[in-house]
């Protein structure tokens, strides 16, 4: 058996729950004493004792509702938030498309944010300009590629961010809901290129409301909700309950 590359060790996440005020402002002031020390003393759990181990070179996709808390397991494993509690452990260098639009910047060009994203993702300038044109290409993006990206439609923006983290060689592709947003014919080269990634050996991890892009590229599924996990194991059986309940 391979070591594994991703391990989660009962790991939970929690925010202060100021940020989960549902009585409004107001009220909150009105009651300013007992409001603070309710906020010190209660946390909302985004995450609750998930454990779990990736192998390297598997593709692992993440299912589940809405606020269910894919997007935090992506979040700890790009290093961008830390455990309340638990132990995460990566090894290798994380490539991750979180959040359509997340580390661009508006009033730069196509070409000047991949720059921008390829030096935050850990790449030598050099590095980059070696691949931008191949980035550029595979976001058939040229047109555009020096006007602003705020005149960018959704489905562009998608395209310029897996294009980049496309072509950082990472030993792990984190990809978070992405593709709904592009054309069809981007999503297949999206899902070729995850494919060929697959076979070189690189782990993936995959969230997705498309149970048929699920299949075709996990190996694994595991289905959170309520901040946990539900289910896990083989594809075909995790989207099977997860497609009848
Ligand atoms: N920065 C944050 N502060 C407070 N709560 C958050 C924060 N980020 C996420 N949450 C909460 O954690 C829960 C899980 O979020 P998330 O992982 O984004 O869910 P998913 O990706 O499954 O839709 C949600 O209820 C969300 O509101
Ligand atoms: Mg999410």
């Amino acid at each position: 058996m391979k070591d594994p590359v991703i391990v989660f060790d009962h790991v939970c996440k929690s925010y202060s729950l100021y940020h989960h005020i549902t009585g409004g402002t107001k009220n909150l002031l009105f009651h300013l004493p007992s409001a603070v020390s309710a906020i010190r003393n209660s946390r909302y759990e985004a995450l609750k004792d998930v454990s779990f181990e990736l192998k390297k070179g598997e593709a692992f996709g993440i299912i589940g509702k809405n606020g269910a808390g894919k997007s935090t397991i992506l979040g700890l494993i790009a290093g961008v938030l830390k455990p309340t509690e638990g132990r995460v452990t990566v090894k290798g260098q994380a490539s991750a498309l979180l959040e359509l639009g997340a580390g661009f910047h508006p009033e730069l060009t196509g070409r000047e944010n991949i720059m921008l994203n390829g030096i935050i993702l850990g790449l030598a300038k050099a590095e980059v300009l070696k691949k931008i044109d191949e980035i550029i290409e595979f976001s058939e993006l040229a047109e555009f590629i020096d006007q602003p990206i705020r005149v960018y439609s959704s489905g562009m923006l998608a395209r310029l961010g897996f294009s980049v983290v496309a072509h950082l060689d990472p030993d792990i592709l984190l990809i978070d809901e992405i593709l709904a947003v592009g054309d069809m014919e981007f999503q297949k080269k999206c899902i070729d290129k995850m494919t060929s990634f697959k076979k070189s050996g690189v782990t993936i991890i995959f969230i997705s409301h498309s149970m048929p892009d699920v299949k075709r590229i996990c190996d694994r599924v595991a289905w959170f909700d309520n901040h946990t996990i539900k289910m896990i194991g083989s594809t075909g059986d995790i989207v099977f309950s997860y497609a009848k309940q």
